[in-house]
């Protein structure tokens, strides 16, 4: 899935991820899309959010990845958006059932909860598994 385009946002709390995780895509070849933040500076994690999320409304992205403290607020603010499926993953198996099952277009991360290598997992997982479709599409146009 290497010509994914991945956008990819933070605040402060997750900046230092979004920069390893950020270059651990671009050393396997994704095109990326760094919406920021750009320091460990207080900053407001919705606007980066509602940055990334209009890059993918718009197609200039096809998934996204957010990072705060938490991961939180990050994907409370992404689902505010009519066809985001933001999910905040802390786990391998949610990475993987989330896109098999809910099809989600962003995964939320939170740099205070887990590893950089847990983090790195989740991310890899998330970006190569496939939707399933079938009996879970009809969920999704029930969220909808
Ligand atoms: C920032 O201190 C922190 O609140 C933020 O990164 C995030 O965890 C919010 O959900």
């Amino acid at each position: 899935m290497q010509n994914t385009k991945v956008v990819i946002g933070s605040d402060h709390g997750g900046f230092e991820y979004k920069e390893e995780i950020k270059k651990f895509l671009l050393e396997k070849g994704y095109k990326i899309i760094d919406v920021g933040t750009n320091s460990k500076e207080s900053c407001d994690y919705p606007v980066f959010a509602k940055e990334a999320v209009q890059k993918i409304i718009n197609g200039e992205a096809d998934r996204g990845i957010l990072i705060c403290g938490t991961g939180i607020g990050m994907s409370i603010t992404a689902n505010k958006f009519k066809g985001i499926r933001a999910a905040l993953c802390g786990d391998t198996f949610s990475a993987r059932a989330t896109r098999a099952h809910n099809n989600s277009n962003i995964l939320c991360l939170g740099e205070r909860v887990i590893g950089l290598g847990l983090a790195i997992d989740i991310v890899n997982i998330w970006l190569n598994t496939e939707y399933e479709g079938g009996r879970h599409q009809k969920r999704i146009d029930m969220i909808e």
